[in-house]
């Protein structure tokens, strides 16, 4: 029998203004455990920054949050990603002038190497260790077929495959929940495709899910639930079907166009 919360991820009361701008107000999600979540809404319905409040890349005004049974909210970003939360960047974040496989590297958790007197004691320890890294960067380059990119600049990737990159570099860490600021945006079809696949195989070894996305194929092929927010606020939530065709979420997106 396992205690593990069934609800991986619980905010509450998330709220952030920008000066005069309420970009997400009172804000609420439940993640179930295994689950491939979707976040949707117009843009500059507060995604984005719904996102940077959870891992605390932007501090919240106020709320709360509890991942895996624990309040995290107060918690430095690096402690909440220790814990097993990971997000990717509506624009990839990679270090263009160096390679795959070190983009990957940086993202292991360290580590014994940083600090001189543990190199002095244990340098061979530190060896086996960066082998460890290499192999699982490798294994894991392999799983969305970019090993053979490994030693190519990550500037030289294509925008899809930077979003591949920044996902498998999450990885590295062994995350819980993995948070995907729109996987799909500005990827050719054929791509988005093998992205689809790559996540669900992922989900299918354990990784919750967090997706925000506008392709609604993406979103309708891969999403057990969807949240809707529109204009920093929850809208409505359900299945992807009921999503798709309720008059309030069609409502909002006629009116942001
Ligand atoms: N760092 C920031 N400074 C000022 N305003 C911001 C900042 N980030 C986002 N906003 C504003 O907050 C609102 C929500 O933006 P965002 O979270 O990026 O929306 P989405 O990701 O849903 O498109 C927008 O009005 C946006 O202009
Ligand atoms: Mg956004």
């Amino acid at each position: 029998m396992s205690s593990l919360p069934t609800i991986l991820l619980q905010a509450r009361h998330l709220s952030k203004s920008f000066g005069g701008i309420r970009a997400v107000e009172d804000v609420l999600i439940d993640i179930p455990r295994g689950s491939i979540t979707g976040l949707i809404g117009p843009n500059g319905a507060g995604k984005t920054t719904f996102f940077n409040l959870l891992v605390k890349f932007l501090p919240p005004d106020r709320g709360s949050v509890l991942f895996d049974g624990r309040p995290v909210h107060h918690l430095p970003p690096h402690g909440i990603a220790r814990l097993g939360m990971m997000r990717t960047f509506q624009v990839p974040r990679v270090l263009s002038r160096l390679s795959v496989l070190e983009n990957m590297l940086l993202a292991a958790p360290n580590q014994r190497g940083e600090q001189f007197w543990a190199v002095w004691f244990w340098g061979r320890g530190i060896r086996q260790q960066e082998r460890e890294m290499t192999d699982k960067a490798m294994t894991l380059l392999e799983s969305v077929g970019l090993e053979r990119m490994a030693t190519e600049y990550a500037g030289a990737l294509s925008g899809g495959q930077r979003k591949l990159l920044e996902m498998a570099r999450g990885l590295m860490n062994d995350p819980k929940l993995m948070m995907l600021d729109e996987p799909a945006a500005g990827v050719n079809p054929a791509l988005i495709e093998q992205i689809c696949g790559y996540i669900g195989e992922w989900n299918r070894r354990g990784i919750t899910f967090l997706i925000i996305e506008h392709n609604m194929d993406v979103i309708m092929s891969l999403c057990d639930r969807v949240w809707v927010l529109a204009e920093g606020r929850n809208l409505v939530d359900g299945t992807p079907a009921e999503i798709q065709s309720h008059p309030q979420v069609i409502e909002a997106y006629l009116g942001s166009e």
